[in-house]
């Protein structure tokens, strides 16, 4: 499942921290892939050092390493263990000449798809979250194609609105079997006007609608959200929108 929006500072990032958490935390094996190879940061969130980083998705896209080496395994750190569940983390490459190269040879989705079904198996996992780079650039259309389904992250703001538009249309064209909309930072008092407004404007399902919360932004991604306050109302609307995703593996 990729989580994905036209423009940038949607919430994809952190949102997809405490999805992947509260997952892990319920018991299931989780990834979490970083394509965003222009501004990656969701390793800042789950607290992975760039030293510690050696080895990237890109390296093993590119047939550099085995994936066991360039998934971090952030259980432990995470204070997971007491959980059956696993999180693992792909960050994505700083390193320009893998990029370019991944970009250059035109690598091909059905390639991609088989590596990320490799990576499912190695690591037997039940989600596979992909947290992709905003907007509709190359990379975005070799990552679209690959998920199952794609939640589509807006703000109330007209010009991620009109973007939504465009990516449903490429979506589409891309053959995604399924695209849902999930609204954040909708003011408290907006909330039921702005889910009505998306209902009406897009013929697709609305997944969840997270309040403009001030203790999201003051935590200004310095850890995961759900698992530093697990009993806010953002984390029980996440809850909620976590139980319904489905596995990869067709058992949750
Ligand atoms: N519901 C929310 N309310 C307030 N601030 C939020 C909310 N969700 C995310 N933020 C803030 O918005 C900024 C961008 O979030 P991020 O997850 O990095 O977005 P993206 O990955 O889509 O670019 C961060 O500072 C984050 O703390
Ligand atoms: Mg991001």
């Amino acid at each position: 499942m990729s989580l994905h929006s036209f423009r940038g500072g949607t919430g994809k990032s952190n949102v997809v921290a405490s999805l992947a958490y509260l997952k892990a935390a319920a018991g299931k094996r989780v990834a979490v892939l970083d394509t965003d190879l222009q501004s990656p940061g969701i390793h800042v969130p789950f607290g992975l050092e760039d030293e510690r980083v050696i080895h990237t998705l890109s390296d093993f896209c590119l047939g550099l390493c085995k994936i066991e080496e360039a998934a971090y395994d952030l259980t432990a750190p995470l204070d997971l263990e007491s959980s059956a569940g696993r999180l693992f983390l792909l960050p994505s490459s700083m390193k320009l000449d893998h990029i370019s190269k991944l970009i250059a040879e035109g690598y091909d989705a059905s390639e991609l798809n088989a590596k990320i079904r490799e990576l499912i198996d190695v690591l037997e996992l039940d989600y596979l979250l992909i947290d992709t780079h905003p907007g509709l650039n190359r990379e975005t259309m070799m990552t679209l194609p690959i998920a199952d389904r794609v939640l589509l992250m807006c703000r109330p703001d007209s010009q991620d609105l009109h973007g939504a538009e465009v990516v449903f249309e490429v979506a589409k064209r891309l053959r995604v079997p399924r695209v849902e909309l999930l609204a954040n930072k909708v003011p408290e008092d907006r909330r039921e006007e702005f889910e009505a407004e998306l209902v009406e404007r897009f013929d697709v399902d609305v997944i969840g609608v997270l309040p403009l919360s001030e203790d999201v932004s003051r935590l200004g991604s310095r850890g995961i959200f759900s698992r530093l306050f697990p009993s806010h109302p953002v984390t029980d609307e996440l809850r909620r929108i976590a139980s319904s995703l489905q596995a990869e593996r067709g058992h949750d």
